[in-house]
């Protein structure tokens, strides 16, 4: 029997993951929390998450919290006890729409471990360092039609079109409006949480349309890849067959959902908050550029563990365990904290330090490991790279010190970035 609503009003002490206006905070004060939470209670129990995404009376699932790295590891490569069926996101969502936007990631095996396969390949690392020419190609190229500018919107110049350019070309999107409309869609999906975003819709209709704009371009490139084959993704979905059978319509524009919001929306702020990292830390910056090529490695992991652009994964429990003392029952849902393993005193020396040089850097930022773990980390990698390569390289001085950050509790984001800097000559 999973655990009835506890009547507990806040998660811990005035600690309440289940509100918005802990979201809203900055990420100082949440890491704070994180912090007396892995403390004083490790693995906490909160009431359900307020949301607009299920009508009110449907709203009813709590959830248990991991907050320690190790204990996010262990739930990571445990998917028998521990499955992704049923979502991943601490919000709950209908069933059906779990279905058409979360895909692969949101089964368990054998499902999974046949729809994951498809594109496995063409992610691998070894494609990655073939395609990193190719990549840096494009960072250098967005650099340079911003580099005489000397001011703008880092985010709009360069954070959404980066992955958006990589993506466009990995799927085999037409550019032009099909393009632009993905990438918008892709961009907006997951920030069902913030007014701002929503405007005058709730978060679920913004959910829902971004889903069903990627829905129209799937629609589109379907029949287009079936009648004619390309060297792209799309292609390979069409084309893959499992015990002769090929993947359905649905199926395959789930898929290309997930692809679609995981590889542009991720990458988007993970660039934008390493800019705003080295803004903030200018000893930083300047360790950086005594030399870039040397140290832009150690860079990417440390802004990859500092800025954790995915904030949680979730999980529910297929049977009783107990983990540091709380009782999960089966059925439970149970969140697994990336921002807070990755601030853990017992992995971290200095957790709350933000340094290019750290050695080593266990980061969990790309999931605990197991069958989930993130399939396009080489990709991130390699953008991220890239990108810090061109920029503190072309522009050194540029400085961003104060986005427009996002209220959300899956990801970490930054919405606008205004940055000034040294204009580069012609
Ligand atoms: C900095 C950027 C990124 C971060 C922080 C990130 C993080 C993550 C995390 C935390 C997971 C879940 C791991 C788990 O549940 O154990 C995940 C899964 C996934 N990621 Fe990424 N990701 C990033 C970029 C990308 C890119 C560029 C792609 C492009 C292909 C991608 C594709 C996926 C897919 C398809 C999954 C589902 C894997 C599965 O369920 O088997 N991600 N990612």
């Amino acid at each position: 029997m999973p655990t009835p609503d506890l009547p507990v009003q806040t998660t811990h002490g005035d600690i309440d993951l289940s509100s918005r206006a802990f979201w809203a905070q900055s990420m100082e004060e949440r890491d704070a929390a994180f912090a007396v939470l892995r403390r004083e209670n490790p693995v906490p129990w909160s009431r359900p998450a307020e949301s607009d995404l299920l009508p009110e009376d449907d709203n009813t699932r709590g959830f248990w919290s991991l907050t320690k790295h190790e204990d996010i590891r262990m739930a990571s490569r445990h998917p028998e006890i521990f499955s992704s069926a049923g979502g991943i996101t601490m919000e709950d969502f209908t069933p059906e729409m779990t279905e058409i936007a979360q895909s692969f990631i949101a089964m368990d095996a054998p499902r999974h471990t046949q729809l994951r396969g498809i594109t496995m390949e063409a992610f691998k690392p070894k494609n990655m360092r073939r395609l990193e020419g190719w990549i840096r190609g494009h960072a250098r190229d967005l650099v340079s039609e911003m580099a005489s500018l000397g001011e703008g919107d880092f985010v709009k110049l360069v954070s959404i079109e980066l992955p958006g350019r990589i993506f466009g070309s990995f799927f085999g999107l037409p550019p032009g409006e099909i393009h632009a409309k993905t990438i918008d869609a892709a961009q907006r999906l997951l920030s069902w949480p913030d007014p701002d975003v929503c405007g005058d819709q709730t978060g679920l209709e913004l959910f829902a349309g971004s889903v069903l704009d990627l829905h129209e371009t799937a629609a589109y490139l379907v029949p287009l890849r079936r009648d004619n084959p390309g060297d792209d993704l799309m292609t390979w979905l069409v084309q893959a067959e499992f015990e002769g059978e090929k993947m359905k319509d649905e199926e395959i524009a789930a898929f290309f959902v997930l692809l679609a919001v995981a590889a542009n929306d991720t990458t988007r702020h993970a660039s934008a908050q390493a800019i705003h990292a080295f803004s903030k830390y200018p000893e930083q910056r300047a360790l950086l550029l005594e030399d870039v090529p040397g140290r832009v490695e150690g860079a990417v992991e440390e802004v990859l563990r500092w800025v954790y652009p995915l904030l949680h994964m979730r999980r529910t429990a297929t049977r009783d365990i107990t983990v540091r003392g709380s009782e999960i029952k089966a059925g439970d849902k149970v969140v697994l904290w990336y921002c807070s393993g990755n601030r853990d005193e017992e992995v971290f020396k200095d957790p709350f330090t933000f340094d290019i040089l750290r050695s080593p850097n266990p980061h969990i930022t790309f999931g605990g490991g197991g069958p989930h773990f993130c399939l396009g980390a080489a990709l991130a990698r390699t953008m991220l790279k890239a990108l810090l390569t061109e920029v503190y390289t072309r522009i050194p001085d540029i400085r961003a010190p104060e986005p427009d950050f996002l209220v959300a509790n899956f990801i970490n984001g930054i919405k606008s970035l205004p940055a000034t800097w040294t204009p580069e000559r012609p």
